[in-house]
């Protein structure tokens, strides 16, 4: 609904269907700062979406794709400088330092407040400010939550609508007084009267900040990912993260899958790697040739909540109803299932267009097509790519696809009481020490395992690529809050579940990413990856036989299912064994990431790194 001309002084109205006087109070508190030149309450329809992507084809942020390859599909290019999350630029801006924790930014409040002041004063003039209401799971689910965001990029909204549940119901739900998280985000560029925007407006300057106390989010000068549709990570993660420590939850940066054994036994498994680990591939795995019978069902690729259930077990959704999904490396090999979500309905960011306007990008297929429009607008030929270097889609280009229209998706994946979780999986892109798969022997090491993940950086964070930096539980980006007192949270739960005598989820970790001395993968990893799912299943089941280490339980080469695969004991040794010396050396990366968090480090944690030192020097 659009409404006539906002000054900045006028109230701004609201439809007759929104009853929430303290939303539109702030919508209208909003609009006076940031002085939109109108305001437009999305309801979320079929028609709306449309409206708004004919808009961006009109205004150059989106090229419609060949209906006849890709029905209802898009392409948006960014600015070339606006292309990845800016964790430099991400604050958590708690009451106190010491909340947020020496791995996230932190500034005083009130200073941060007033800095945000200034920029967003006058942000969105010129533009329209629209307000998106989005439920971060099933809507009705005692596990979900609800945010608004208003934003001044059209972007933001379709995507939204694609990544949330998002629109009137929502309104609905929240009816006069329900709770919301308060999401403002600009993209800082605001355009004079009659001048002409660009297809990508974004700033320079970037804030992405956290309230954590009020459970507010506000965004500044990008337009990109997880930067801007603030229900993600800033939502999901960020600011649910201190909601889960405060209500006894978890908010965590993990897909959820089911298994279902041949037998028809049905487990859940939720798994943690960081940003570009291969998370939407493993979440949605076909089992290989030789595992017949077994079958993955998909619940979420990126972010799972987890509630303590009646019972006692914890339960999780997946609170978003999309997939924002790397699209370089995907492949009808690689991850059939999600190209098969890619068919139609698709958003994509950063890919290159083909001659008949379709996309491509790197890994697609074996042959890359003859001539291309890349990313950035410019012909790209494979002679070219040669020569320059200059890939066709940006390393972090993405697809924004309705999970619904996954292959896989579970018959559960928006049932309102979530799963039960029968293992946690933690994982990171490691070439050496760390192996193919780790039971922990029991809660606490598991949270150390987690804790001191390791994995390489890729192109989903601006910055160095392939150094190895530590990333607890891949959450190092995404904890809103001090990450020692986040391991506290983590033991606190199975100290919950170990007093109720519920059966406590086994944790593993595992590395996919071991290299030869050739430099290649060992592990053939993606659909083989079910050999370590089907392994850890007969684990929870108690009928998979493991060996003992230093570090926890790893299955000896009998004790994977290695039908219709052929992998050399000499090979399942270079992605299993455990080096006593780099894992010294392993330990003293620990010991450094512990001092570095230092103060409210849980003692189990230091316990259990001695522990594990002990047993390696015997
Ligand atoms: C994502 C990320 O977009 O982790 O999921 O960067
Ligand atoms: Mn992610």
């Amino acid at each position: 609904m659009n409404h006539p001309a906002f000054n900045g002084q006028a109230a701004v109205e609201a439809p007759a269907w929104i009853r929430h006087r303290k939303l539109i109070d702030w919508v209208q508190r909003v609009a006076a700062l940031t002085k939109p030149d109108r305001v437009v309450w999305c309801d979320g329809s079929q028609e709306e979406y449309d409206r708004l992507c004919a808009q961006m084809v009109a205004s150059g942020t989106l090229t419609q794709l060949n209906p006849a390859k890709r029905p209802n599909s898009y392409l948006a290019c960014s600015d070339p400088s606006d292309v990845a999350r800016v964790e430099d630029r991400t604050f958590i801006c708690s009451q106190r330092k010491e909340d947020a924790g020496p791995t996230n930014n932190w500034l005083e409040p009130a200073d941060m407040r007033s800095t945000l002041d200034g920029l967003f004063d006058g942000a969105m003039r010129g533009r329209t400010m629209y307000v998106v209401p989005f439920s971060m799971g099933p809507l009705g689910s005692p596990i979900a939550h609800i945010g608004v965001e208003l934003s001044d990029s059209p972007y933001v909204v379709t995507n939204m609508r694609i990544m949330t549940r998002m629109g009137r119901k929502v309104y609905d739900a929240l009816g006069e007084d329900g709770d919301f998280v308060p999401c403002v985000h600009s993209v800082g560029a605001p355009l004079a009267a009659g001048a002409k925007d660009v297809p990508w407006p974004c700033n320079d300057t970037k804030y992405i900040v956290h309230f954590p106390e009020s459970r507010e989010i506000w965004s500044y000068g990008s337009g990109y990912g997880g930067n801007a549709l603030l229900g993600k990570k800033c939502f999901a993660l960020r600011i649910a993260s201190t909601m889960g420590r405060d209500e006894g939850w978890l908010a965590e940066h993990m897909l959820i899958l089911g298994v279902t054994s041949p037998e028809g036994r049905k487990y859940h498994v939720a798994a943690a790697f960081p940003s570009a680990c291969g998370k939407t591939n493993f979440a949605m795995l076909i089992p290989p040739k030789g595992l017949n019978g077994w079958r993955i069902s998909t619940i979420g690729d990126d972010i799972a909540w987890i509630k303590p259930g009646s019972d006692g077990r914890l339960y999780a959704i997946n609170p978003e109803a999309g997939y924002f999904g790397v699209a370089p490396g995907t492949s009808e090999k690689t991850n059939f299932n999600a190209m098969a979500s890619l068919k139609e309905n698709v958003i994509f960011t950063n890919v290159a267009l083909t001659d008949d306007g379709d996309v491509w990008w790197e890994g697609m297929t074996d042959e890359p097509p003859a001539h291309l429009i890349d990313w950035q607008g410019k012909d790209w030929t494979p002679a070219i790519a040669k020569e320059t270097g200059r890939k066709a889609a940006h390393p972090n280009a993405r697809f924004t696809a309705p999970a619904s229209q996954c292959p896989s998706i579970d018959a559960e994946w928006e049932n309102p009481a979530g799963v039960a979780i029968d293992a946690f999986i933690f994982g990171g892109r490691r070439s050496t020490t760390v192996p193919l798969v780790t039971e922990a022997r029991n809660w606490v090491e598991g949270v150390y395992m987690a804790a001191t993940m390791g994995s390489e950086t890729t192109a989903a964070a601006a910055g160095r690529q392939g150094v190895v930096r530590r990333d607890p539980f891949a959450m190092l980006p995404f904890c809103g809050y001090n990450m020692s007192d986040y391991f506290s949270h983590w033991l606190r739960t199975g100290e919950r579940l170990a007093r109720l005598n519920v059966q406590m989820p086994k944790i593993f970790c595992v590395n996919w990413f071991r290299k030869g001395a050739d430099g290649k993968f060992v592990w053939p990893g993606f659909g083989e990856n079910m050999r370590v799912l089907r392994w850890m299943v007969g684990r929870v089941e108690g009928d998979a036989n493991g060996a003992e280490h230093a570090f926890g339980i790893s299955p000896a080469y009998d004790d994977i299912d290695w039908s219709g695969l052929d992998f050399t004991r000499d090979q399942y040794d270079e992605v299993i064994s455990v080096d006593d010396a780099a894992w010294r050396e392993e330990l003293d990366l620990h010991a450094e990431l512990f001092d570095r968090l230092e103060r409210g480090l849980p003692p189990a944690l230091q316990e259990t790194r001695t522990a594990l030192r002990n047993r390696l020097a015997a």
